[in-house]
């Protein structure tokens, strides 16, 4: 469909310090075989696709066997491949295909717990109480005389209790649903069994790995209480010594990680999803242990200049005292697409865990949501595009409830919809569901709205003005003007409600969150704008501009 020139390789080792990362939601990018299930057929067929949008390299979500309980967060074999995705040896040619058109390949690595279908899980449960098997999750005995009662107080993040018994009467931990069972970092065979994963997956020519639940995987021995009454948060932001967030245990293993990732001629990168506090951050990112994190606090930050602007510096200067480079990020599978949030009275996310369907103005998302992508792509560091973004997909609110599959859904007691409006399969061609997803035309294992035919990527690029448009000029520019390629950034005076930084040569980005059009800064003129200019020449609420000295 799309005919271009190969995008060329970046050869540097720094390469991960300025890259636009394309997030790949396997099961809903492209359907190469015809079961309505994105895989791994589908993604080389459109490789192309990512080509031409200009990005450095793509990150694919969990793409291992797993029975799915968690959208594959629950992986029952990190050596393979999940059948409905393909095999081993198309992960394989689909590496070097991607290499040959400059594409670094990061995977999602899923550490703090596994699936209850893993062959270690089941021989846990098999071997019974006190077993080094067991000793390599989180067993123990219950509270009260007949042990009853769960051994600790703490939620699991998709709702409910974070213990589950077993038959002969203990417990296990699993902070997220049931079928995630925690393992137990302090178990050495644990950690071995980790290192040989990284290395069995860059042996393959992988660049890097997105690390889940990074700042989760060490846990406080002694389980206490955390004498909680709400329902527990995902974070660890606000809390200090949390017993299972952000503990110092972690950084360890994340250098013995970096020496691993370090002794690969071409040096292998990390990032962390990791929810903790801004001023923890950098005690992740230290030369020796991982390159990078996702800013989430830029992901959650509502569309206001003088938050955003307190966000953007924290992530740079805080980061720069490690020499860490700052991540951008807006949206991704587990938070609600930012058309959708942007278009509502409070543009900030909503925790998981709360009901997130609330009125939305669409269009107005849309002009916000390319105004806030203008201003990632002119930030420096590295930027990540969660798939369809780039297509201005908005969050499908309306999904039938009997075809919901996040378990969010069922462990919310069916009050909680849960992540499946932001994973609802691509629209590629077509004015028809499934719109070029499925090569048989078989129906996806989400519905795509009607609607979503002025959405596909073939509708996109024949409208030069299309978000996918914008993305690829702008992603284009970061990658090659001098401007933006460096690391210079300097906030300049603007007007209330307004941000104004300068890049290098000059280079400016104005971005106008306030209810009134400003004037552009004297001297400059318009390289690249999220939306036209209005009659006067001035730049309108809600929209973004890249400017060059005259
Ligand atoms: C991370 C993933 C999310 C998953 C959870 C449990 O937050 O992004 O999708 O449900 O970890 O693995």
């Amino acid at each position: 469909m799309i005919n271009s020139a190969p995008t060329s390789p970046r050869p540097d080792a720094d390469w991960w310090r300025t890259a636009a990362i394309y997030q790949v939601y396997i099961r809903s990018f492209a359907d190469g075989d015809g079961d309505g299930t994105g895989d791994i057929a589908g993604l080389r067929s459109r490789l192309q696709y990512l080509a031409y949008l200009g990005v450095d390299a793509i990150w694919i979500n969990p793409w291992y066997p797993s029975p799915l309980a968690d959208g594959g967060y629950d992986v029952s074999d990190y050596r393979d491949i999940h059948p409905a995705y393909g095999t081993l040896d198309e992960a394989k040619q689909l590496i070097s295909e991607a290499h040959e058109l400059g594409l670094r390949v990061i995977l999602d690595i899923v550490p703090n717990h596994t699936s209850d279908q893993h062959a270690w899980f089941q021989k846990a449960l098999a071997a019974g109480p006190g077993s080094p098997e067991r000793d390599r999750f989180v067993f123990r005995d219950g509270k009260g005389e007949d042990g009853s009662q769960p051994p600790n107080d703490w939620h699991a993040a998709f709702g409910g209790p974070t213990w589950t018994r077993t038959p002969d009467g203990q417990w296990y931990l699993h902070l997220f649903a049931p079928e995630q069972p925690d393992l137990n970092w302090d178990n050495p065979e644990v950690r071995a069994e980790f290192e040989s994963i990284l290395r069995f997956w860059f042996d393959l020519g992988v660049d890097g790995f997105r690390i889940d639940v990074a700042h989760g995987m060490v846990k406080d021995p002694a389980l206490p209480d955390l004498g909680l009454t709400e329902f527990s948060v995902l974070t660890g932001e606000d809390q200090q010594d949390h017993p299972h967030w952000d503990r110092e245990g972690l950084h360890d293993i994340f250098r013995s990680w970096r020496a691993i990732a370090d002794s690969y001629p071409d040096p292998r990168v990390f990032v962390a999803e990791a929810h903790v506090r801004p001023s923890r951050m950098p005690e992740y990112l230290r030369p020796d242990q991982l390159h990078t994190a996702f800013n989430f606090d830029f992901l959650k930050c509502p569309l206001d200049a003088g938050k955003l602007r307190e966000v953007i510096d924290r992530s740079i200067t805080g980061l720069a005292a490690v020499g860490a480079p700052a991540t951008w990020v807006l949206s991704n599978h587990d938070e609600t697409r930012h058309v959708t949030r942007y278009g509502r009275a409070d543009t900030g996310v909503q925790a998981l865990f709360r009901d997130r369907t609330i009125p939305t103005d669409r269009a107005l998302g849309t002009r916000r949501a390319r105004a806030a992508a203008l201003l990632m792509f002119a930030l420096p560091g590295s930027a990540y595009v969660y798939q369809g973004e780039e297509l201005g997909l908005y969050e499908v609110e309306d999904i039938p409830e009997e075809l919901l599959q996040d378990p969010i859904w069922e462990r919310t007691g069916h009050t909680v919809r849960g992540r499946d409006g932001c994973r609802v399969p691509l629209p590629w061609t077509g004015d028809t569901p499934p719109f070029g997803f499925s090569t048989s035309g078989a129906p996806p294992w989400l519905p795509q709205p009607e609607d979503w035919k002025e959405y596909t990527a073939e509708a996109n690029q024949a409208d030069p003005t299309s978000m996918l448009q914008l993305y690829r000029t702008a992603l284009r520019l970061r990658r090659t003007h001098p401007g933006l390629t460096g690391e210079v950034f300097r906030w300049l005076d603007s007007p209330e409600g307004t941000l104004l930084f300068e890049r290098g040569e000059g280079l400016l980005c104005a971005v106008n969150l306030s209810a009134r059009p400003v004037p552009l800064p004297a001297g400059h003129s318009p390289l690249l704008v999220s939306g036209p200019l209005d009659k006067d020449g001035l730049l309108p609420p809600d929209t973004a501009a890249l400017l060059y000295r005259d």
